[in-house]
This record gives C-alpha cells, structure tokens and sequence, in this order.
C-alpha cells in the first residue's frame, strides 16, 4: 500500500484514513520520513491494516504540490517497490489533485513513472541478476469510478514504445546496425500490420540522395531508407510524418571526434528510436491516425572513400552542400529524407535528431529544443510536450540566421561556425521543408542520460504520442 504524506507531517486523505485505523501508529512513524517529494518510509505489520506493508511516499509542501512532486512521488514509489521486490502494490496517489490535471493525467503518469522504473537493459549481461523483479500487478484506487479504460491502455503502450526506444538506444553499434533497424522496423509491420518498405543504397542513387550518400560512403554497414505506414485513419486523412536521424555511430567522419565519451555517439540514432516508438504504441493503442515514419539509416565513419572537408554535394532537393565538417551529418541525411517525406503530402512534418551539442549547451538536459516553421503547429507541440510533460522549448528560426550557412561553392554550407549552432542546423533544414507544415526538434541532450546512470531515456516518445492523439482528436 503506497501512501502519500506532506511536508509538516500532513496526510493525504488515504492516508489519514489508514492512520485511523491504526489508531495513530502512522502518523507516529513520519520522524523517519525524508521530507522531500520521492523520500520514502517502509512500515510493516501496522495495527488495524491488512496490507503487509506500508509504504510512505512524500510530497513536498502541500501548497506546492503539482505536476513536479507528483512525479516524483511516483518516481520515488516505484524505485522503493522495486527495491523490495514487492510483486503486487496498491498506489494511492492517483486521486490527489495534481494543479489542474483531471485524473486522467495522474493515471498516465503514474503508469509511465513505474514501467520507467522497472525497465531494464541485461540482455548483454550473462550474469543476470536472479529474481530481478517484476511488479505483477498495480492497483491504482479511485474514490470515484471513472471511466479510465482507454487512459490505461494509452499509458500501457506508450511505456511500450518507450522502452522500445530506449532498447535500441542502449544496444550499442556493433548490434544496433541500419540493418538491424530496418529488420526491427519489418517485425513491428508483422506484428501490427503496418506498411513498411526499406530503400536500398541503389534506390537512394537512383533518386539523387546525395547528401544521405555522403555521410554513407566511408561505412561497411550499408545505409537503409526505413518508410514504416502505420494508417488507424480514414485513407484520404493526411498523415502526420515522423522523421528520425539514425545514425547507428557517428565517429564524426574525417572531421573526427575527440575520443571521450565518443561510445554515446551510438546514442545518435535515437531520433529514429523514436519514431519507431511512437508508431509502434499508436499501432498497439489502435489510435486513429495515419502516420508515416521515415527512417534515414547509416553510420558516419572515417576511411578512403569518406567525404571530404570541401565535398560538394548535390541533395535530393537539387539544391547543393558544401560540407565543411563532416561531423554536421545529421542534417545531411535529414534533409534528404525531408524532401523524400513531401511525396506522402503530410498534414505536418516533425523531425526528431540529436542533431547539435549546441542544443546541449542551450537547453542543458530538460527541454528538448523546438522549432518551427509555422507558429500553429509549434503550439500544438508545446501544448503536447506539457501534457506528457516531455518538455520542449521554442527557439528562434529567423531569417537572418540564415547567413551564416553561406558558401562560395555551392548552395549552402553544411555548418554556420559557432554562434547559435542549434539554430543555423534547424536553419539549414528550413531549406528542405519551405513547402511544408515542419517542425524539429533537437533531442541532442534529452535522448539519454550519461554517467552512472547512463542509458536512453525514450524521450520524445511521450510528447509525440500525445500530439499524435491530440492532432487525431482535431478535425
Ligand atoms: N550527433 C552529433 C550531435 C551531438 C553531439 C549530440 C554531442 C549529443 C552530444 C552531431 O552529428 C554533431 O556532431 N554535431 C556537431 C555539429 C557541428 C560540427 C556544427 C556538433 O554539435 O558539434
Ligand atoms: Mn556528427
Ligand atoms: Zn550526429
């Protein structure tokens, strides 16, 4: 039983009503709680309770209880759960008022909260941890019934695809290969039925991919164009393209990286980690979307054949690309797979990369960084991103950083030097997508936690389901 308690000793209705009938025994344990939201107290064998064990969570100070503390009670819950293996919990926290969220709300974050907490990555460890536990069963109590069906199982398939990102995230490159994507991509057609087809690297010369071609020349590993259709609306309902970078490792190309910490740079893929996330839970919750993944797939690697400082390159737009840093990659394959996702005449078109350590240095690790060339949708996305509170924030697209990506070779130059370095590569992308409704977002420092802690955090999953559903809502 997962209670919830606020600073200055305060109990949340549930818990003053489980105090009662321990005759005061709850209240007289709180000394030992931690006073900050997500500290957690163990009692067991209260008097007058049937519940084994108890287990307090805090919620900061009631006045400012919201949508932060809330989370982090869940959070703080869900690692105290684990840690004691316990197989089945009540978590009554969901029916406390959460600023102005309805109940809804609170249901889905306290199903995202805990299958974040319980998800693992062992499957290159031979020496698995024996038992690791697994919560079978959760019971989240409501004082009045409700009809939360759909909420639950919106929840249960966004954790999916979720922990689906974060897998691919985490496996590192030498597994997590284009190929390997594009066979993941062909197992969730199979299994939900989805349309999918794979672009060869003789399809992409064919077509005049050159930019994409580019960064793929020096690699072994042969790039793919992943299209995965997943259509849950009417045939003739346009459909809303997700485009992921997928660079399974970018050593940076001739313009090499520094060798620390260059191992997440297998995190450089996680753009398209998502994408297939996003679709993949939309599949499963049998949303009523149609949507249109497109996956540019390949890694960015030094050798004989690689490009070159000063390689010109003509895109599949027409328009050409002097690379001056072979390191700016990303935006080379995306703006290709950009003007590849025009032909399926989407409503909007959302690119998701981590595209620039400049992003890193802006927005730090909380907000993923948005822009946009169209204000509606930008509000659209915002609006999503604080309801999974999966945060973003809208920085400038203006024309007059424009000049930055000048060349006296070619059309534009690949990079725009140092200043504003996550707008002159959202800029660059404009380019690509003048005819469309296109917004981009630079996940560079919100896709994975480095460190002890280190691994993929599945984000933007959250945000691009619920601005999927929201847009499907929209006539
Ligand atoms: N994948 C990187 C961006 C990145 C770097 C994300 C570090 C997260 C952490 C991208 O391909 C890249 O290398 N960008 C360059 C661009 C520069 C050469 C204009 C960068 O950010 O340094
Ligand atoms: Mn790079
Ligand atoms: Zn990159």
């Amino acid at each position: 039983m997962v209670l919830g308690v606020y600073a200055s000793k305060e109990l949340s209705p549930p818990a003053a009503r489980v105090d009662k009938a321990a005759r005061g025994a709850l209240r007289n344990a709180l000394v030992d709680l931690p006073g900050k939201a997500g500290g957690t107290l163990l009692l067991r064998g209260l008097p007058g309770v049937a519940a084994e064990r108890v287990l307090l969570v805090g919620l900061g100070e009631r006045k400012e209880f919201a949508e932060g503390p809330y989370r982090e009670a869940v959070r703080g819950a869900a690692a105290a759960l684990r840690e004691l293996g316990a197989k089945d919990a009540a978590l009554y926290l969901v029916d406390l008022k959460v600023g102005s969220r309805p109940v809804a709300w609170n249901v889905r974050h306290a199903v995202l909260g805990l299958r974040e907490a319980f998800y693992r990555f062992d499957q290159l460890k031979t020496q698995k941890k024996p038992n690791a536990p697994v919560l079978e069963q959760v019971v989240l109590p409501l004082s009045k019934s409700q009809k939360l069906e759909e909420t639950l199982s919106e929840a249960i398939a966004t954790a999916e695809g979720m922990a689906l990102a974060r897998t691919l995230g985490n496996l590192p490159a030498n597994i997590c290969t284009p190929a390997y994507l594009a066979d993941e991509a062909a197992k969730i057609a199979k299994q939900f039925k989805l349309g999918i087809e794979v672009l060869e690297k003789r399809d992409m010369e064919k077509l005049g991919m050159g930019a994409m071609l580019s960064v793929a020349r020096a690699s072994h590993q042969p790039p793919k164009l992943i299209v995965l259709r997943y259509s849950g609306a009417a045939k003739g309902k346009k459909p809303l393209a997700l485009v992921g970078k997928g660079v399974t490792f970018d050593t940076g190309g001739i313009s090499l990286k520094p060798a620390g910490e260059m191992d997440e740079m297998k995190y450089d893929m996680s753009g398209a980690a998502a994408v297939l996330g996003t679709i993949r839970a939309l599949a499963a919750m049998k949303a009523p979307v149609n949507v249109v993944g497109v996956i540019p797939a390949t890694e960015n690697m030094p050798g004989g054949a690689a490009s070159k400082p000063g390689d010109v390159v003509t895109t599949l737009s027409g328009q050409t690309v002097e690379i001056l840093n072979t390191d700016a990659e990303g935006r080379l394959i995306l703006c290709d797979a950009l003007t590849y996702a025009a032909r399926f005449e989407p409503a909007a078109v959302i690119d998701i990369a981590t595209l620039t350590g400049a992003c890193v240095i802006a927005l730090g690790h909380v907000a993923t960084g948005l822009f946009a060339n169209d204000e509606r949708l930008a509000g659209e996305i915002r609006e999503a991103a604080d309801d999974a509170w999966d945060r973003v924030w809208q920085m400038p697209l203006w024309e007059d950083y424009q000049e930055q990506l000048r060349s006296n070779f070619a059309d534009m130059a690949n990079i725009g030097g140092r200043p504003g370095g996550s707008i002159t590569a959202a800029c660059f992308l404009a380019r690509f997508t003048r005819k469309l409704r296109w917004a981009h977002l630079d996940i560079a420092g919100t896709a994975w936690r480095s460190g002890r802690e280190k691994g993929s955090t599945g984000r933007p999953v959250p945000l691009l389901v619920r601005f999927a559903l929201n847009h499907s809502a929209k006539k």
